[in-house]
């Protein structure tokens, strides 16, 4: 399987990621399970990792998820390199999820996600969402400044428009751009973010690319995907993954599971290569003539 750029950051890794996010949200494992399934998962041939600071219940329990994977690494076998990514720039208080791009902030975000990972320097730290209430170049100038005090080694934005990704780019190089896309979300494909990225050499790091927590049915449910997937003795859901890596060469989905079968699922999908005629036939039941 052919590894995937990172855009400029001069790291390649396997085509599909895990998402860790499932790990630390409501109705989560325990983290003994947790753990084991991060092993599991990077046994399978998962290299990359994406994670947030806020990947856990509530304010209280910030960094639930970047402490698993810490704990993972260290319980951990193998001896590929793993990369890992994670984001500042919300909050969750009472459990919601609040956008807090202030650049005192993002700062005391970034030092407690270094802790948390146990690790000098984050990978890639993504701008988890821009923050109406502060003007975006202030946000992003607190995330120079990190980079630029070797905190962090590659900036991402996630959930931006073209604009901002437009705007950050003159400012500083962005690697990545994280946003909603499965066969059933296909606003990145007819937005110009993605040609772009393609154009740009920038990865687009699909989430929720089986449709996400609830919308996970509705791969279940369909018809093509269920179609391609007999021919391919393969779930519906390895079959949406392999479809996005056939979209775009940038494309590098990051499902997430709590289930180590799904998990592991996940990574098997990465050897799957959907033929130009399955590509069509996907294209035009989900209505993206794009290939
Ligand atoms: N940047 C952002 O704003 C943002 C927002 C949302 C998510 N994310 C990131 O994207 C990642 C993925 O998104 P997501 O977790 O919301 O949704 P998802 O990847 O679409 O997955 C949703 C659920 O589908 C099930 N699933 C996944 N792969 C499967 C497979 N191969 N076979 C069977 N079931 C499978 C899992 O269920 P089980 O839990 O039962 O195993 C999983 O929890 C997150 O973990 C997070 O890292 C980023």
């Amino acid at each position: 399987m052919k590894k995937r750029r990172l855009g400029s950051s001069g790291i390649s890794v396997n085509p599909i990621g895990l998402g860790a996010m499932p790990l630390s949200t409501v109705n989560r494992p325990t983290s003994q399970q947790a753990i084991h399934l991060i092993c599991e998962a990077l046994d399978a041939g998962i290299d990359f990792i994406d994670t947030a600071d806020v990947y856990c219940l509530d304010d209280n329990d910030i960094g639930h998820n970047e402490r698993l994977i810490a704990k993972a690494f260290k319980a951990w076998q193998g001896s590929t390199p793993v990369t890992v990514a994670t984001k500042g720039g919300l909050v969750r208080p009472n459990g919601d999820w609040v956008d807090n791009g202030h650049p005192d902030h993002l700062k005391a975000a970034c030092e407690a996600s270094l802790i948390a990972l146990d690790t000098e320097t984050i990978d890639l730290y993504h701008f988890h969402e821009p923050d109406k209430k502060v003007p975006f170049e202030e946000s992003m100038g607190a995330l120079i400044d990190l980079k630029n005090a070797g905190k962090i080694r590659n900036l991402g934005l996630s959930n931006a428009t073209l604009e901002q990704i437009i705007q950050a780019r003159k400012m500083v190089d962005i690697v990545s751009v994280q946003d909603r896309c499965s066969p059933f979300d296909l606003d990145y494909f007819r937005n110009g973010i993605i040609d772009y990225c393609e154009q740009q050499n920038i990865a687009f790091l699909a989430y929720s690319p089986v449709g996400g927590g609830n919308g996970k049915v509705r791969t279940e449910n369909s018809h093509p995907l269920n179609k391609v997937a007999q021919a391919f003795d393969a779930t519906p859901y390895q079959i949406a993954l392999a479809w996005l890596l056939g979209k775009s060469p940038v494309m590098i989905p990051i499902p997430g599971a709590s289930r180590v079968e799904n998990a592991i699922s996940s990574a098997d999908a990465m050897s799957i290569k959907l033929s130009d005629d399955d590509m069509l036939y996907l294209n035009q039941a989900f209505g993206v003539a794009k290939t």
